[in-house]
């Protein structure tokens, strides 16, 4: 019976999320920790996705041309359901067992629902015969995105399927940049504080509104800090990054996306000698980055590790999708 495994990298934003979803550029990359979709070809219906790290799983039925799911956790498997679900409008699903596997921490602002469905629908979709296409991939995992929160500017199901490093924009999409890392490492931390980021770009959005003067200078200056540090990236002058990297974090705590746990890890970060540290991602909890020289990288992310659960040194700028084995 056939197998597929295909894998998709978590991701971290460097510059620019939040602004990024009312249409300004942002910038991020892919990271070294994984997610690995395996599907296995199924007599009979149900079709079973299971969840290793969560110990969980759902069982789908195809039902008088619809699909039912059964399972306890339907927020879990929604996003997979919806890209089911897209696949069977085409017509040609067939039950599978699909289990997911990832090295990305949940929730913590890394790309790990993305990435999970862009493994998802490389592996699935080609067990059942479909060219697994960049559009595709993309598409579908945008699908899933769109479930996670409502309204993703698209940055991170593009990150994990293309990997490397990106300027991203809803209006102009994608384009790569080649950064220098130098001798700079980025570390990541983990504050363990989970939160859904759909709620907090809604509150964000919701705070423009009522701000929309003051906002529209934070968004100008938050495209500027993009701006500056494309050069600086492509030249290595890590000192640059790390001030911009500041800056960031300041328009991102003044948009009301940081929090203490947050503030603490980056002040940690910065006392250890980091060049610069900000929340990535959806912030209020999720993870932080910083980035400092090679010298001082291990004793930061020591030092990060007493007030974190999870602290990593990031391989940075990794292979997007993949088809692992098939
Ligand atoms: C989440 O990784 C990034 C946000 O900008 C949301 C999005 O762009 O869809 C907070």
């Amino acid at each position: 019976m056939n197998n597929v495994r295909a894998s998709a990298p978590g991701k971290i934003i460097l510059f620019g999320e939040h602004f990024v979803v009312r249409g300004n550029h942002a910038i991020a990359g892919s990271i070294g920790l994984r997610a690995y979709v395996s599907s296995r070809e199924k007599r009979d219906w149900p079709l079973i996705i299971e969840s290793r790290n969560l110990g969980m799983q759902a069982r789908v039925y195809l039902d008088k041309g619809k699909l039912k799911a059964k399972t306890g956790h339907i927020e879990v498997f929604r996003p997979f359901i919806q890209i089911l679900e897209r696949l069977r409008e085409t017509g040609k699903i067939q039950p599978a067992i699909i289990t997911i596997d990832s090295e990305i921490p949940v929730s913590a602002g890394l790309g790990s629902s993305a990435a999970s469905a862009a493994a998802f629908t490389a592996s699935y979709g080609r067990l059942l015969g479909f060219t697994i296409t960049r559009e595709f991939l993309l598409e579908m995992s945008y699908e899933a995105e769109r479930v996670v929160h409502g309204k993703p500017s698209g940055i991170d199901n593009t990150i994990v399927v293309e990997g490397g490093v990106i300027l991203y924009s809803r209006e102009e999409g994608y384009q790569r940049i080649s950064v220098d890392m130098n001798n700079g490492r980025l570390i990541i931390a983990d504050t363990g504080v989970r939160r859904r980021t759909g709620d907090v770009v809604l509150d964000v959005l919701e705070l423009y509104d009522r701000h929309e003067r003051v906002f529209d200078a934070i968004y100008r200056a938050a495209e500027e800090v993009v701006r500056e540090s494309i050069p600086a990236l492509e030249r290595g002058e890590l000192d640059v990054i790390g001030e911009l990297m500041n800056v960031n974090q300041g328009l991102l705590y003044s948009i009301g996306v940081s929090n203490e746990r947050i503030e603490k890890l980056l002040h940690v970060a910065r006392n250890e000698g980091a060049l610069g540290a900000k929340l990535t991602g959806a912030g209020r909890g999720g993870s932080i980055i910083a980035l400092a020289t090679d010298e001082n990288a291990g004793r930061i992310k020591s030092r990060l590790l007493e007030n974190a659960p999870w602290s990593g040194i990031g391989e940075f700028g990794v292979e997007g999708v993949k088809i692992e084995e098939d």
